[in-house]
């Protein structure tokens, strides 16, 4: 079977990492969480105390990171410059600032170019924000992955455990709103893409409409 791009967009917590991962074991290809490369410049960031408003610190940090998925026996693992930072990267403040330095041009300039390079291999799942739109308008097949503002808050709240309910229903409301509402690349979903509303499935019900869909369009 030839090996496609698959693109998977969506809001926090709409369950596209928790999918991608199965859809990729499903498939046996490679999945790229993306939301994990703007968590790594936005630790980084906080790290040499360079704020979301300092577009030239960032383009300098930028400009001497190195940033590579791997897999061991812990699954996939980010390394930054070298060292392994994928635990670090979940803490709520990182969330935050992450969906700050989303926004600023030379980030995403930066990641636009990794994300491209890690696609040259294909069979491989990406899953972001703008997958579908801007950096892979091509994809061989997109899907955007939605559902309401408290299924999704749910979710997370029992994924982490680290915060009250309250404050994860905020942060995720306050996130929506400044990825979808950003000058470039805004979270959106693309005209051509499948949308997919998980707030009633299960992950396995989510994959299961996926590969009926993929089999409909490739087979
Ligand atoms: O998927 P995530 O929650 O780990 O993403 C963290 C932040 O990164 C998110 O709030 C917005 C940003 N992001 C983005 O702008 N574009 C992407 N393709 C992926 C993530």
């Amino acid at each position: 079977m030839k090996h496609f791009l698959i693109t998977i967009d969506g809001p926090a917590g709409a369950g596209k990492t928790t999918v991608s991962r199965m859809l990729a074991d499903c498939l046996f290809y490679r999945y790229i969480d993306t939301g994990a490369l703007y968590r790594a410049v936005a630790y980084e960031a906080k790290t040499v105390e360079i704020s979301p408003d300092n577009d030239a610190g960032l383009e300098n940090l930028c400009h001497a990171m190195t940033l590579k998925f791997i897999r061991d026996e812990k699954g996939t693992r980010l390394l930054s410059n070298g060292a392994d930072i994928t635990d670090q990267i979940r803490m709520p403040e990182i969330t935050m600032l992450a969906s700050a330095v989303a926004a600023v041009p030379v980030v995403r300039e930066f990641l636009l170019n990794i994300q491209r390079d890690m696609a040259r291999e294909k069979g491989v799942i990406f899953e972001g924000r703008d997958m579908g739109t801007v950096v892979f308008p091509n994809a061989d097949i997109k899907f955007f992955l939605d559902a309401s503002h408290k299924a999704r808050s749910l979710r997370r709240y029992n994924e982490l455990k680290t915060q009250p309910l309250e404050d994860v229903e905020n942060d995720i409301r306050c996130r929506d709103e400044r990825d979808s509402t950003r000058s470039l690349a805004p979270l959106r979903s693309a005209d051509d893409a499948i949308i997919i509303n998980s707030t009633d499935l299960s992950a396995e019900g989510v994959v299961e409409l996926m590969l009926s869909d993929i089999k409909n369009a490739f087979l």
